[in-house]
């Protein structure tokens, strides 16, 4: 995008990396099915483009509305969030390094710490996040990053990224927010002083459900750092395709509206579930009595399209609801315009059970899509019924 261009989020995240072609005005930038590039003699690259595993001009075009969305200066995208984070960790992390991670991280992201990179020497801490004297006490020698996932996935947690990063600052640690529940519509960490962002953008960012794939976005000043994830991307190679990079491109450039209805029916919704008597507690930060509310007020413009419910008759009823429901489909992952219902336990977080990370075998987790609200409400309305009886 030209310097003399608006920059406002809605616009940026529609124009940014997106340049028309030179020679035929396309609009959208044509999708690069190709795996190599035609040499002008020995090392002539037009475009600086050679192979597609070290660059393809779709992914690029990505990469620059990544960076311009979360206000950094690197997008580097990748085949799927875990390959993301795991290009993240093998960039910073030596043997001996150590990492503070949410207790209620999402599970892939337990997993992977807690076992590839584990076995390649690098310890790890869980912590609660959303309690700066908790994380300032795990801090010790040899701590050199800092995961924070808010809000967190299944428990809709929220940490303070201001005060983390701070915190941070202090020690020395990278700060790290996963960025995948809020996106950057809704807030934008490197503004508040992280580090470093990493999204699965098969979820909001994508935005339908039809493709996997995730990004590490790196704040001004982090070049290096940029460099040795760039460096990862090649060397181990779990790039996005050019397809896959074109659906996210598109995706993102209805990013915000569709955050905005996202948001408007979540809310709803857990306003009207907090006093049902077929439910514990609502896991929502937009409800003024979550734990969370003042500092995601402060730090997120809107709160979210994923609720959490802690439901009252325990495991059987959170089952029972889970394959209750008729608009929600009973599914993993989240973020797509179609409602998600998900039973962590069993489903995304199953691999966490029996750790620190385990999540409640009470809890549902829903991820609010687009359709008509009076249909949302009614579908959990029948499917709470069921659990009463
Ligand atoms: C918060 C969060 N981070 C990272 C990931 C991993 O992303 P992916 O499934 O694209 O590898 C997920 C997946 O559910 C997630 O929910």
């Amino acid at each position: 995008m030209n310097d003399d261009r608006p920059s406002r989020f809605d616009t940026l995240a529609i124009h940014a990396g997106q340049h028309p072609d030179p020679t035929t005005g396309d609009a959208i930038p044509a999708i690069h099915v190709t795996s190599t590039y035609a040499q002008d003699g020995i090392g002539g690259l037009r475009g600086g483009y050679e192979y597609s595993r070290g660059g393809n001009p779709t992914r690029t075009a990505l990469e620059e509305q990544l960076a311009a969305i979360e206000g950094g200066a690197h997008g580097v995208s990748f085949a799927s969030g875990l390959a993301a984070e795991d290009a993240l960790l093998r960039a910073v992390l030596a043997p001996g390094d150590h990492v503070l991670v949410p207790n209620d991280v999402y599970g892939g992201t337990h997993r992977l710490v807690r076992t590839i990179h584990g076995r390649a020497g690098v310890e790890h801490t869980t912590v609660d996040t959303s309690d700066l004297d908790s994380v300032r006490a795990a801090i010790r020698p040899g701590s050199k990053m800092l995961w924070v996932e808010t809000p967190s996935n299944p428990l809709m947690k929220i940490s303070d990224i201001p005060a983390l990063a701070g915190l941070a600052r202090e020690h020395g640690l990278l700060l790290v927010v996963d960025n995948t529940f809020a996106s950057p519509a809704l807030q934008r960490p490197l503004d508040l002083g992280a580090d470093v962002v990493v999204h699965s953008t098969t979820k909001y960012l994508g935005g339908h459900s039809d493709v996997v794939g995730g990004a590490v976005v790196v704040a001004n000043g982090g070049d290096e750092l940029a460099e040795q994830v760039r460096y990862v991307q090649f060397a181990a190679g779990a790039v996005s395709s050019p397809f896959d990079a074109f659906l996210t491109t598109r995706g993102i450039k209805t990013l915000a509206v569709r955050m905005q209805r996202h948001s408007e029916s979540a809310q709803t919704l857990a306003e009207r579930l907090a006093d049902h008597p077929a439910v514990a507690r609502v896991l929502y930060p937009g409800l003024p009595d979550h734990p969370g509310h003042k500092v995601a007020a402060h730090q997120m413009s809107r709160f979210g399209g994923m609720i959490s419910l802690d439901l009252a008759g325990g495991e059987r009823a959170a089952r029972t609801f889970a394959e209750s429901t008729r608009v929600f489909l009973l599914a993993e992952s989240l973020g797509g315009v179609e409602s998600l219902v998900n039973y962590p336990s069993e489903m995304t977080h199953a691999s966490v059970r029996g750790t620190e990370a385990e999540v409640p075998p009470s809890i549902v987790r829903l991820s609010v899509g687009l359709e008509d609200i009076a249909d949302l409400t009614e579908d959990v309305d029948q499917a709470l019924a069921h659990t009463l009886r």
